[in-house]
Protein backbone atom coordinates (compact mmCIF):
# COMPACT_ATOMS: atom_id res chain seq x y z
CA UNK A 1 0.00 0.00 0.00
CA UNK A 2 2.98 2.04 0.40
CA UNK A 3 3.11 2.44 -3.26
CA UNK A 4 0.66 4.33 -3.86
CA UNK A 5 1.83 8.09 -3.32
CA UNK A 6 0.87 11.70 -4.90
CA UNK A 7 2.58 11.24 -8.26
CA UNK A 8 -0.58 9.11 -9.12
CA UNK A 9 -2.23 12.34 -9.41
CA UNK A 10 -3.70 12.77 -12.61
CA UNK A 11 -2.27 16.89 -12.59
CA UNK A 12 0.86 16.03 -11.69
CA UNK A 13 1.16 12.54 -14.05
CA UNK A 14 0.04 14.04 -17.10
CA UNK A 15 1.69 17.97 -16.16
CA UNK A 16 4.18 19.13 -18.73
CA UNK A 17 4.70 22.07 -16.21
CA UNK A 18 7.95 23.51 -16.77
CA UNK A 19 8.97 21.62 -19.44
CA UNK A 20 10.27 23.21 -22.88
CA UNK A 21 9.09 21.87 -26.72
CA UNK A 22 9.97 22.81 -29.96
CA UNK A 23 6.44 21.90 -32.63
CA UNK A 24 7.67 21.70 -35.90
CA UNK A 25 4.13 23.01 -38.36
CA UNK A 26 3.19 24.29 -35.29
CA UNK A 27 1.62 27.48 -36.71
CA UNK A 28 -1.56 25.52 -37.88
CA UNK A 29 -3.68 22.20 -38.03
CA UNK A 30 -2.48 19.25 -35.75
CA UNK A 31 0.56 21.41 -34.78
CA UNK A 32 -1.55 24.56 -33.52
CA UNK A 33 -3.39 22.48 -31.26
CA UNK A 34 -0.53 20.64 -29.48
CA UNK A 35 1.30 23.96 -29.27
CA UNK A 36 -1.64 25.52 -27.26
CA UNK A 37 -1.89 21.88 -25.19
CA UNK A 38 1.73 22.35 -24.05
CA UNK A 39 1.57 25.85 -23.16
CA UNK A 40 -1.89 25.26 -21.44
CA UNK A 41 -0.04 22.67 -19.60
CA UNK A 42 2.92 24.62 -18.71
CA UNK A 43 5.28 24.34 -21.16
CA UNK A 44 7.67 26.80 -23.00
CA UNK A 45 6.98 26.44 -26.54
CA UNK A 46 8.57 27.20 -29.73
CA UNK A 47 6.95 26.88 -32.91
CA UNK A 48 8.42 26.63 -35.90
CA UNK A 49 6.87 26.95 -39.89
CA UNK A 50 8.17 28.05 -43.56
CA UNK A 51 5.89 31.32 -43.67
CA UNK A 52 6.85 34.53 -41.46
CA UNK A 53 2.95 35.77 -41.37
CA UNK A 54 1.89 32.03 -40.25
CA UNK A 55 4.57 31.70 -37.65
CA UNK A 56 3.45 35.34 -36.30
CA UNK A 57 -0.23 34.83 -36.21
CA UNK A 58 0.20 31.64 -34.40
CA UNK A 59 2.41 33.13 -31.89
CA UNK A 60 0.07 36.12 -31.22
CA UNK A 61 -2.71 33.42 -30.43
CA UNK A 62 -0.70 31.00 -28.29
CA UNK A 63 0.56 33.76 -25.97
CA UNK A 64 -2.30 34.25 -24.26
CA UNK A 65 -1.40 30.31 -23.27
CA UNK A 66 2.04 30.76 -21.87
CA UNK A 67 5.70 31.94 -22.88
CA UNK A 68 5.62 30.99 -26.74
CA UNK A 69 8.21 31.41 -29.68
CA UNK A 70 8.20 31.11 -33.11
CA UNK A 71 10.56 31.41 -35.75
CA UNK A 72 10.20 30.92 -40.00
CA UNK A 73 12.31 27.62 -40.51
CA UNK A 74 11.82 25.02 -43.13
CA UNK A 75 12.63 22.00 -42.15
CA UNK A 76 13.74 20.29 -45.34
CA UNK A 77 16.66 23.33 -45.27
CA UNK A 78 19.67 21.81 -43.71
CA UNK A 79 20.87 26.02 -42.78
CA UNK A 80 16.99 26.11 -41.52
CA UNK A 81 17.41 23.34 -39.30
CA UNK A 82 21.06 24.63 -37.59
CA UNK A 83 19.58 28.49 -37.39
CA UNK A 84 16.45 26.68 -35.79
CA UNK A 85 18.92 24.15 -33.46
CA UNK A 86 20.60 27.92 -32.89
CA UNK A 87 17.31 29.38 -31.77
CA UNK A 88 16.40 26.72 -29.67
CA UNK A 89 19.39 27.16 -27.35
CA UNK A 90 19.12 30.64 -27.27
CA UNK A 91 15.47 31.05 -26.23
CA UNK A 92 15.41 27.84 -23.97
CA UNK A 93 19.44 28.09 -22.33
CA UNK A 94 20.73 26.12 -19.85
CA UNK A 95 17.48 24.52 -19.82
CA UNK A 96 18.39 22.57 -23.26
CA UNK A 97 15.24 20.99 -25.28
CA UNK A 98 12.74 18.76 -22.88
CA UNK A 99 10.10 17.59 -26.00
CA UNK A 100 10.24 17.87 -29.83
CA UNK A 101 7.41 17.25 -31.76
CA UNK A 102 8.22 16.30 -35.48
CA UNK A 103 4.95 17.48 -36.78
CA UNK A 104 5.67 19.47 -40.18
CA UNK A 105 4.34 17.30 -42.93
CA UNK A 106 3.63 17.10 -46.85
CA UNK A 107 1.19 15.23 -48.90
CA UNK A 108 0.76 14.64 -52.49
CA UNK A 109 -2.38 12.96 -54.34
CA UNK A 110 -2.40 12.04 -58.04
CA UNK A 111 -2.75 8.78 -59.93
CA UNK A 112 -0.17 6.70 -60.52
CA UNK A 113 0.35 7.61 -63.92
CA UNK A 114 0.50 11.56 -63.12
CA UNK A 115 2.72 11.18 -60.32
CA UNK A 116 5.83 13.05 -60.55
CA UNK A 117 9.42 12.54 -58.83
CA UNK A 118 10.00 15.26 -57.64
CA UNK A 119 6.51 15.42 -55.65
CA UNK A 120 7.41 11.95 -53.77
CA UNK A 121 11.01 13.46 -53.38
CA UNK A 122 9.50 16.15 -51.86
CA UNK A 123 6.91 14.28 -49.24
CA UNK A 124 9.79 11.53 -48.48
CA UNK A 125 12.13 14.91 -47.50
CA UNK A 126 9.85 16.30 -45.58
CA UNK A 127 7.81 13.64 -43.45
CA UNK A 128 11.12 10.95 -43.28
CA UNK A 129 14.80 12.75 -44.09
CA UNK A 130 14.10 16.00 -42.31
CA UNK A 131 12.72 14.23 -39.24
CA UNK A 132 15.88 12.26 -38.76
CA UNK A 133 17.66 15.08 -39.55
CA UNK A 134 16.56 17.71 -37.44
CA UNK A 135 16.44 15.45 -34.05
CA UNK A 136 20.26 14.84 -34.96
CA UNK A 137 21.07 18.68 -34.68
CA UNK A 138 18.76 18.84 -31.80
CA UNK A 139 20.47 15.76 -29.70
CA UNK A 140 22.58 18.11 -27.83
CA UNK A 141 19.79 20.02 -26.21
CA UNK A 142 18.11 16.73 -25.96
CA UNK A 143 20.79 15.59 -23.83
CA UNK A 144 21.15 18.18 -21.57
CA UNK A 145 16.84 18.16 -20.92
CA UNK A 146 17.61 14.11 -20.30
CA UNK A 147 16.80 13.43 -16.48
CA UNK A 148 16.88 9.88 -14.80
CA UNK A 149 12.77 8.90 -14.45
CA UNK A 150 12.30 11.33 -17.21
CA UNK A 151 13.83 11.46 -20.44
CA UNK A 152 13.55 14.07 -23.12
CA UNK A 153 10.95 13.47 -25.32
CA UNK A 154 10.69 12.95 -29.15
CA UNK A 155 7.22 12.29 -30.48
CA UNK A 156 6.91 11.98 -34.18
CA UNK A 157 3.65 12.59 -36.04
CA UNK A 158 2.79 9.70 -38.09
CA UNK A 159 -0.15 8.69 -39.66
CA UNK A 160 -2.77 5.58 -39.69
CA UNK A 161 -1.70 6.35 -43.65
CA UNK A 162 1.57 4.42 -42.58
CA UNK A 163 -0.51 1.60 -40.81
CA UNK A 164 -2.81 0.68 -43.62
CA UNK A 165 -3.94 1.33 -47.53
CA UNK A 166 -5.58 4.63 -47.19
CA UNK A 167 -8.50 3.72 -50.21
CA UNK A 168 -11.15 5.52 -48.23
CA UNK A 169 -9.07 8.67 -49.73
CA UNK A 170 -10.16 8.25 -53.73
CA UNK A 171 -7.02 10.11 -54.10
CA UNK A 172 -3.66 7.99 -54.31
CA UNK A 173 -0.91 9.04 -51.81
CA UNK A 174 1.77 6.86 -52.37
CA UNK A 175 4.42 8.71 -51.11
CA UNK A 176 2.60 9.87 -48.08
CA UNK A 177 1.64 6.69 -47.21
CA UNK A 178 5.10 5.44 -48.02
CA UNK A 179 6.32 7.82 -45.69
CA UNK A 180 4.37 7.36 -42.50
CA UNK A 181 5.17 3.92 -42.74
CA UNK A 182 9.04 4.91 -43.05
CA UNK A 183 8.74 7.39 -40.02
CA UNK A 184 6.83 4.60 -37.90
CA UNK A 185 10.09 2.35 -38.63
CA UNK A 186 12.46 5.00 -37.93
CA UNK A 187 10.80 6.45 -34.41
CA UNK A 188 11.52 2.73 -33.48
CA UNK A 189 14.54 2.54 -35.04
CA UNK A 190 15.53 5.93 -32.91
CA UNK A 191 13.61 5.13 -29.76
CA UNK A 192 16.40 1.70 -29.75
CA UNK A 193 19.25 3.85 -30.62
CA UNK A 194 18.26 7.35 -27.84
CA UNK A 195 16.73 5.50 -25.05
CA UNK A 196 20.76 4.89 -23.61
CA UNK A 197 21.03 8.57 -24.05
CA UNK A 198 17.76 9.79 -21.86
CA UNK A 199 15.70 10.28 -24.91
CA UNK A 200 12.27 8.26 -25.98
CA UNK A 201 10.94 8.55 -29.47
CA UNK A 202 7.23 7.36 -29.83
CA UNK A 203 5.19 8.07 -33.05
CA UNK A 204 0.99 9.38 -32.85
CA UNK A 205 -0.49 8.00 -35.80
CA UNK A 206 -3.67 10.02 -36.13
CA UNK A 207 -6.68 9.52 -38.22
CA UNK A 208 -8.83 12.15 -40.19
CA UNK A 209 -8.53 15.20 -37.93
CA UNK A 210 -10.02 19.06 -39.34
CA UNK A 211 -6.89 20.82 -40.63
CA UNK A 212 -5.43 22.53 -43.43
CA UNK A 213 -4.24 19.24 -45.08
CA UNK A 214 -7.19 17.08 -44.19
CA UNK A 215 -10.12 19.48 -45.24
CA UNK A 216 -10.36 19.43 -48.72
CA UNK A 217 -10.46 15.64 -48.49
CA UNK A 218 -13.06 15.94 -45.91
CA UNK A 219 -15.30 18.27 -47.87
CA UNK A 220 -15.75 15.94 -50.93
CA UNK A 221 -15.36 12.49 -49.03
CA UNK A 222 -16.64 13.40 -45.41
CA UNK A 223 -19.27 11.43 -44.98
CA UNK A 224 -17.28 8.06 -46.51
CA UNK A 225 -14.74 8.88 -44.12
CA UNK A 226 -16.70 8.89 -40.89
CA UNK A 227 -18.47 6.09 -42.08
CA UNK A 228 -14.96 4.26 -42.46
CA UNK A 229 -14.23 4.99 -38.61
CA UNK A 230 -16.01 2.64 -36.00
CA UNK A 231 -16.67 5.63 -33.70
CA UNK A 232 -18.61 7.33 -37.18
CA UNK A 233 -16.74 10.85 -36.69
CA UNK A 234 -13.40 12.47 -36.98
CA UNK A 235 -11.25 13.45 -34.06
CA UNK A 236 -11.14 16.17 -32.06
CA UNK A 237 -8.65 18.46 -31.00
CA UNK A 238 -8.29 17.42 -27.02
CA UNK A 239 -8.02 13.93 -28.68
CA UNK A 240 -4.53 14.75 -30.00
CA UNK A 241 -3.32 17.03 -27.32
CA UNK A 242 -4.26 14.16 -24.76
CA UNK A 243 -1.84 11.66 -26.77
CA UNK A 244 0.37 13.97 -26.71
CA UNK A 245 0.36 14.79 -22.94
CA UNK A 246 0.30 11.15 -22.34
CA UNK A 247 4.11 10.76 -23.95
CA UNK A 248 5.70 13.98 -22.91
CA UNK A 249 4.61 13.81 -19.50
CA UNK A 250 5.80 11.81 -16.11
CA UNK A 251 2.56 9.05 -17.28
CA UNK A 252 4.52 8.17 -20.75
CA UNK A 253 8.10 8.10 -19.19
CA UNK A 254 8.59 4.42 -19.54
CA UNK A 255 7.15 4.22 -22.66
CA UNK A 256 9.63 4.26 -25.72
CA UNK A 257 9.38 3.25 -29.62
CA UNK A 258 5.60 2.81 -29.89
CA UNK A 259 3.73 3.84 -32.69
CA UNK A 260 0.03 4.98 -31.12
CA UNK A 261 -2.81 5.20 -33.03
CA UNK A 262 -5.35 7.91 -32.57
CA UNK A 263 -7.89 7.00 -35.40
CA UNK A 264 -10.96 5.60 -33.69
CA UNK A 265 -10.06 2.32 -34.60
CA UNK A 266 -10.14 2.74 -38.26
CA UNK A 267 -6.65 1.58 -39.33
CA UNK A 268 -8.42 -1.89 -37.85
CA UNK A 269 -11.85 -2.46 -39.28
CA UNK A 270 -11.11 -0.35 -42.49
CA UNK A 271 -13.76 -2.04 -45.17
CA UNK A 272 -16.22 -2.41 -42.45
CA UNK A 273 -19.59 -3.11 -43.60
CA UNK A 274 -22.81 -4.38 -41.72
CA UNK A 275 -23.11 -7.76 -40.96
CA UNK A 276 -24.60 -9.70 -43.45
CA UNK A 277 -27.25 -12.62 -43.59
CA UNK A 278 -25.42 -15.63 -46.14
CA UNK A 279 -27.47 -16.13 -48.75
CA UNK A 280 -30.54 -19.22 -47.96
N1 LIG B 1 -5.02 16.37 -40.20
C1 LIG B 1 -5.09 15.06 -40.32
O1 LIG B 1 -6.18 14.50 -40.50
C2 LIG B 1 -3.83 14.24 -40.22
C3 LIG B 1 -3.98 12.85 -40.19
C4 LIG B 1 -2.85 12.05 -40.07
C5 LIG B 1 -1.60 12.64 -39.95
N2 LIG B 1 -1.48 14.00 -40.00
C6 LIG B 1 -0.13 14.56 -39.87
O2 LIG B 1 -0.15 15.60 -38.94
C7 LIG B 1 0.86 16.55 -39.28
C8 LIG B 1 0.23 17.93 -39.35
O3 LIG B 1 -0.74 17.91 -40.39
P1 LIG B 1 -1.95 18.95 -40.47
O4 LIG B 1 -3.10 18.18 -40.95
O5 LIG B 1 -2.03 19.72 -39.24
O6 LIG B 1 -1.42 19.83 -41.69
P2 LIG B 1 -1.55 21.40 -42.00
O7 LIG B 1 -2.81 21.95 -41.47
O8 LIG B 1 -1.28 21.50 -43.46
O9 LIG B 1 -0.34 22.03 -41.17
C9 LIG B 1 0.97 21.72 -41.52
C10 LIG B 1 1.92 22.65 -40.78
O10 LIG B 1 3.25 22.31 -41.14
C11 LIG B 1 3.93 23.46 -41.63
N3 LIG B 1 4.89 22.97 -42.62
C12 LIG B 1 4.65 22.32 -43.77
N4 LIG B 1 5.79 22.02 -44.39
C13 LIG B 1 6.80 22.50 -43.61
C14 LIG B 1 8.21 22.51 -43.71
N5 LIG B 1 8.84 21.98 -44.76
N6 LIG B 1 8.93 23.07 -42.70
C15 LIG B 1 8.31 23.63 -41.63
N7 LIG B 1 6.98 23.64 -41.48
C16 LIG B 1 6.24 23.09 -42.47
C17 LIG B 1 2.82 24.39 -42.16
O11 LIG B 1 3.12 25.77 -42.10
P3 LIG B 1 3.90 26.55 -43.31
O12 LIG B 1 3.02 26.46 -44.51
O13 LIG B 1 4.08 27.94 -42.76
O14 LIG B 1 5.19 25.85 -43.47
C18 LIG B 1 1.72 24.11 -41.13
O15 LIG B 1 1.95 24.87 -39.96
C19 LIG B 1 1.47 16.09 -40.60
O16 LIG B 1 2.65 15.38 -40.35
C20 LIG B 1 0.39 15.18 -41.16
O17 LIG B 1 0.92 14.22 -42.04
C21 LIG B 1 -2.57 14.82 -40.12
Amino acid sequence: MSRINSGFEARQLFSVAGKTALVTGGSGGLGLIMAEALLRGGAKVLIASRKQSKCDEAQAYLSAFGECFSMAADVTLAEHRLALRDYTSSVFGAQGLSILVNNAGANWGASIEQYPDDAFAKVMNTNVNSVFSLTRDLLPLLEVAAADLNPARVVNIGSMDGLHVPIVQRVPTFAYSASKAALHHLTRTLAVDLGPRGITVNAIAPGFFHSKMADHVLKVYGDDIAGDSPLGRCGEPEEIAGALLYLVSRAGAYTNGIVLPVDGGTHISKGRRDWMNAPG
